[in-house]
């Protein structure tokens, strides 16, 4: 029987371990030495308090394809990485201005929005420098792929473009369809690449990918739209994060389009489809499907 609670757990530790390994001044060093102060607000932005669900779905998506967990690492650190990097400019004041993450001060006010900007950017660096080092995979294809995989996910066409969609919508109305755009990208996208980065880890075939997709983009839809519910229903405790602020910043989101009721009823059947996605799987999916689960049904 697939143990949630243990997997992530196990997940949780092994991803605070790993982050903490490769966010050092002598792991980071270019051709210079690594900023001290960089590296103290690159690991204030990563270490602590991360539900690390993106590593986690790499792992349990490259095992339905046997992978171990210690193979899928590498990769969902450099998803995670993007993840907090994505987070620390998120929270700046010329974007969403939030003063606590994870439960403590945000990286612009520990430091300052110089350094905040500086340590995403380094962040952001820092993942594709894993992708590429041998110890990620050994077949330098796939870990090409793995770099296109997660630029993809990243970039103007996907968490980027989503999060300039995001402030757009400060200003405007969106229909339900623009919202779903906004959401697919600015929270989608990262999720769509954890799960096929797991399943290009593994090998997995064209057929197989295309599912995991569908069940990535499902995931990532309940995902947002659970974080979107949670703003409205939850404690800034249960969060570590300042919550009740989306309706008062103008945000776009399917709770003020639709009414909580209506949007509770539309997660149900998000996660329903994503779990039906997972049909030619078998057992080796339960984790993923525990995750989608877990998307819907999260406190924080
Ligand atoms: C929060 O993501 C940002 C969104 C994409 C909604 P998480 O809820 O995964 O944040 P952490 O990593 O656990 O703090
Ligand atoms: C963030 O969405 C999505 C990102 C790409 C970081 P939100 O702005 O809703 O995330 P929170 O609520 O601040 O975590
Ligand atoms: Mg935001
Ligand atoms: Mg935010
Ligand atoms: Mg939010």
């Amino acid at each position: 029987m697939y143990d949630f609670s243990a997997d992530s757990a196990d997940c949780v530790r092994s991803v605070e371990a790993g982050l903490s390994d490769v966010l050092t001044g002598a792991r980071l060093s270019g051709p210079g030495p690594a900023a001290e102060r960089l590296v103290e607000a690159m690991r204030h932005g990563s270490l602590e308090g991360g539900k690390r669900l993106r590593p986690l779905l790499v792992r349990q998506a490259a095992a339905i394809f046997s992978v171990s967990r210690e193979a899928a690492l590498p990769a969902g650190l450099a998803v995670e990485m993007i993840h907090c990097y994505s987070l620390i400019h998120d929270d700046l004041p010329a974007m969403d201005d939030d003063a606590l993450r994870r439960g403590r001060p945000t990286v612009h006010k520990a430091f300052d929005e110089a350094t905040a900007i500086l340590a995403g950017d380094a962040l952001l660096t820092q993942a594709f420098a894993i992708l590429a080092d041998p110890r990620c995979h050994p077949d330098p294809d796939v870990r090409v792929a793995l770099v296109a995989e997660l630029a993809a996910g990243s970039g103007a066409g996907g968490m980027v473009g989503g999060q300039m969609r995001d402030i757009e919508g400060e200003e405007g109305s969106f229909s339900e369809t623009d919202i779903a755009t906004m959401q697919a990208m600015k929270t989608g996208a990262l999720i769509r690449a954890a799960v096929r980065m797991g399943a290009m880890l593994g090998g997995a075939d064209p057929r197989a990918l295309s599912a995991l997709t569908a069940y990535a983009e499902a995931a990532g839809r309940a995902f947002q739209l659970a974080d979107d519910i949670l703003d409205v229903t939850a404690t800034q405790e249960a969060m570590g994060k300042a919550t009740g602020k989306d309706a008062g910043a103008g945000k776009q989101t399917l709770v003020s389009r639709l009414g909580l009721d209506e949007a509770r009823k539309n997660l149900d059947a998000i996660v329903a489809d994503a779990i039906s996605a997972l049909r030619t799987f078998g057992p080796r999916a339960d984790g993923l499907r525990a995750t989608a689960r877990y998307f819907a049904a999260r406190k924080r």
